[in-house]
């Protein structure tokens, strides 16, 4: 008698909208793929829902850059993350916005709910705020000069050179990131959802076997140290939704993501026969609810979202799946390193396949991080898949369809090995329930081996060549495309795509239940290659497109706010005056920081025999060492002009919109020192 099917619905994080999707994301969405693809196979009721993050200051200001509405440049986003998702076979029931009525319904609803019970407050706080552009400001929205190793252009809360931490108001000469304005203090109202008021609700909810060991031990020390309100509104301007009954104040971001889980949920109800929302979500809901999630965000899943929940009537998670960070060869992603990888620069170079298959080899259930290191990856693909998987159907395919017209033996002649291969799949199961999909993949090989040792000492393509030993050759061969078969049906969560085309050469649909059968007498179709070999110049050339993106991005963006997009020229001048204009190669034969000037450094500048002394204003975007020893272009009949530092004799040509945003003109090498640019 066969059990009825579990009810299940899975999460992964919902990514922001104003970036693209890369490799790290990936390990996330591949890892939640390969568990829900697989509880699909097994027969399992399993819904897979996902959204674009899509509120919040970020995205605000990315639009107004780009001179686009929020609602345009999220729509766009969205497109190129579904595409990148279906190419790499993530395989979502369903891919929604935040930005959508119905999760606009839910947030009311949960907030409502929340206030209606007492579990929200309001009270005056006081916060930066940029004048110029009437906007309260993030942390991370103020930049300026680290108040202990003084080194400028560092974010609102910690130096990335020295790695101090502080509040804003430590900051020398503080800057809205924003428009460069001085921030000023400013006071507002907020809204406050009171997270101590569910100190135990949490305390027993975080030990009941939802979280992994290592997280529960890390909360139930915040648990124990005591919980703050949670400030959970923004002031206008902001992208979001207005909170109900309280103009000009809209929910957090943060408030809104999780429930966007639920409303991509709604969303595929309302148009699935079937499927209800309030099965999954009712405070007595018997479904299983799990939410995949990134070390980075697990305070959000594992305190404040259990607690709203709880509070607005809805049952909680059934587990919260967090797993750790991606670095590549060894270190964190890094774009001057090439290193920085989105999933469309990867797949114009290799096939989603090997990622999904090195990620699955190397994931387990524990907070890791993982290293993608791209040589063990190479050589990890090649040979477990090509060499090993690949390799057991493409030494068997050819002589059942040269010598027996496509069909295998009538009865299996090694009943035992097939048995062995078949019986695995118990623990091969628990692994990949478990998220063990490192120990799945490790016993999923050891099989392969022994399919191949089989083959080798079965020799085939020896008997072949004997008179008589016509049936031995079909049999080995036989069992070779039955163990083969069997191997695949364990990767098809990992292997979609291989699988597909493995379904289609064996004639025959792969499930957790084809198990059950063996094939015999059975006609399979002409074997086509199912995977290559990867290549060691398609991961360099992927490694240096990825600078390339990267330098695409880096060009100077006309920041609308920048001195220099507020004041075009539009004075025409004649010729004759542009003429007067002596511009020359100059090599920086010296550079050094002026004391006592934070934005200055002082040049000399040799302009083949003579020299000049000017100072520049290019501290922010240049070191001296930088600087030493490159050619650049100058304006040589400057009339001097007399500084506080000394005189300065002339001037360096530089663009871009300021800050460490800024270079100078550097002339094609053959340009010599004192060379008239005309
Ligand atoms: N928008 C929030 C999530 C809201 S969920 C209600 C967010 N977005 S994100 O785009 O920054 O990240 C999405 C997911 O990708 C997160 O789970 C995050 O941990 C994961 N990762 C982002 N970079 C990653 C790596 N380098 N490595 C592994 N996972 C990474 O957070
Ligand atoms: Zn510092």
């Amino acid at each position: 008698m066969s059990k009825a099917p579990r009810k299940i619905l899975v999460t992964s994080a919902l990514p922001y909208a104003n970036g693209s999707i890369h490799l790290g994301h990936l390990l996330e969405y591949i890892q939640t793929d390969i568990w829900v693809r697989f509880q699909k196979m097994r027969g399992e009721t399993c819904n897979y829902v996902c959204a674009d993050d899509a509120h919040g200051t970020a995205i605000m200001l990315k639009a107004e850059q780009q001179g686009i509405t929020p609602e345009e440049l999220i729509a766009g986003v969205k497109a190129e993350h579904e595409s990148d998702f279906a190419d790499f076979h993530v395989n979502f029931d369903n891919y929604y916005s935040t930005h959508s009525d119905e999760n606009r319904e839910l947030s009311e609803l949960i907030y409502n709910r929340c206030k209606d019970a007492g579990h929200i407050s309001s009270r005056t706080i006081t916060q930066a705020f940029d004048p110029e552009k009437q906007l309260f400001l993030a942390d991370r929205f103020i930049k300026g000069t680290c108040p202990k190793c003084k080194t400028e252009d560092q974010y609102g809360d910690n130096c990335e050179a020295c790695g101090a931490t502080y509040s804003p108001t430590e900051l020398i000469d503080p800057r809205s990131a924003i428009s460069g304005a001085t921030p000023v203090e400013k006071e507002s109202t907020h809204f406050f959802f009171k997270l101590p008021d569910f100190t135990e609700m949490l305390k027993a909810w975080t030990r009941s076997g939802t979280l992994q060991d290592e997280i529960a031990n890390k909360l139930s020390e915040w648990l124990d140290s005591g919980l703050q309100e949670w400030d959970i509104s923004r002031d206008a301007p902001y992208f979001g939704f207005e909170i109900p009954g309280e103009p000009g104040k809209y929910f957090y971001v943060w408030l809104d993501a999780p429930i966007g889980y639920m409303a991509s949920f709604k969303n595929l109800c309302d148009r699935t026969d079937g499927l209800e929302f309030d099965d999954y979500w009712s405070k007595d809901s018997k479904a299983e609810l799990y939410h995949f999630i990134g070390k980075d965000i697990i305070n959000f899943h594992a305190l404040f979202w259990p607690a709203m929940l709880s509070c607005s009537n809805f049952r909680t998670p059934t587990a919260v799946n967090a797993h750790g960070f991606l670095t590549v060869n060894g270190k964190k992603m890094s774009k001057s390193r090439g290193t920085f990888i989105k999933a469309r620069t990867y797949l114009e170079h290799l096939n989603p396949e090997y990622l999904r298959y090195y990620f699955a080899a190397k994931l387990n259930n524990r907070v890791e991080d993982l290293d993608l290191n791209l040589e063990d990856f190479a050589q990890r693909v090649n040979s477990d898949l090509v060499g090993k998987v690949v390799n057991i159907a493409s030494r068997s395919a050819g002589f059942i369809t040269k010598k027996f017209d496509g069909t295998l033996s009538s009865q299996s002649s090694e009943p035992e090995l097939v048995k062995e291969f078949i019986s695995a799949g118990d623990q091969i199961a628990a692994y990949y329930e478990g998220r063990e999909f490192g120990k799945a993949i490790k016993a999923i090989m050891a099989l392969a081996d022994k399919a191949n040792q089989y083959i080798a000492d079965k020799e085939p393509w020896v008997l072949a060549k004997q008179e008589g030993a016509e049936q031995q050759v079909q049999d080995v061969c036989s069992v070779g495309i039955n163990l083969f078969r069997l191997l695949m049906i364990y990767l098809k969560p990992v292997l979609p795509e291989m699988t597909g085309k493995a379904e289609a050469f064996l004639n025959d649909q792969l499930d957790w239940e084809a198990l059950g059968r063996t094939l015999e007498d059975h006609q399979i179709n002409k074997f086509k290659p199912l995977m290559t070999r990867v290549e060691m110049e398609k991961i360099e050339a992927m490694l240096e497109s990825s600078k390339e993106v990267l330098a695409e991005e880096q060009k100077p963006k006309l920041d609308p706010n920048s001195p220099l997009a507020k004041e075009p020229i539009d004075a025409e001048i004649q010729y004759d005056e542009f003429a007067k204009l002596d511009l020359r190669v100059a090599l920086i034969a010296k550079a050094e920081a002026v004391k006592g000037a934070d934005k200055l450094l002082r040049l000399e500048l040799d302009l083949g025999g003579e020299t000049r002394q000017v100072f520049a204003g290019i501290k922010s975007a240049y070191s001296p060492e930088q600087l030493e020893g490159k050619h650049t272009v100058m304006v040589a009949n400057l009339a001097p002009r007399k500084m506080k530092f000394g005189m300065s004799e002339g001037m360096v040509l530089a663009a871009g919109p300021g800050g460490n945003e800024l270079w100078i003109l550097e002339p094609h090498e053959g340009a010599q020192p004192g060379m008239r640019i005309r």
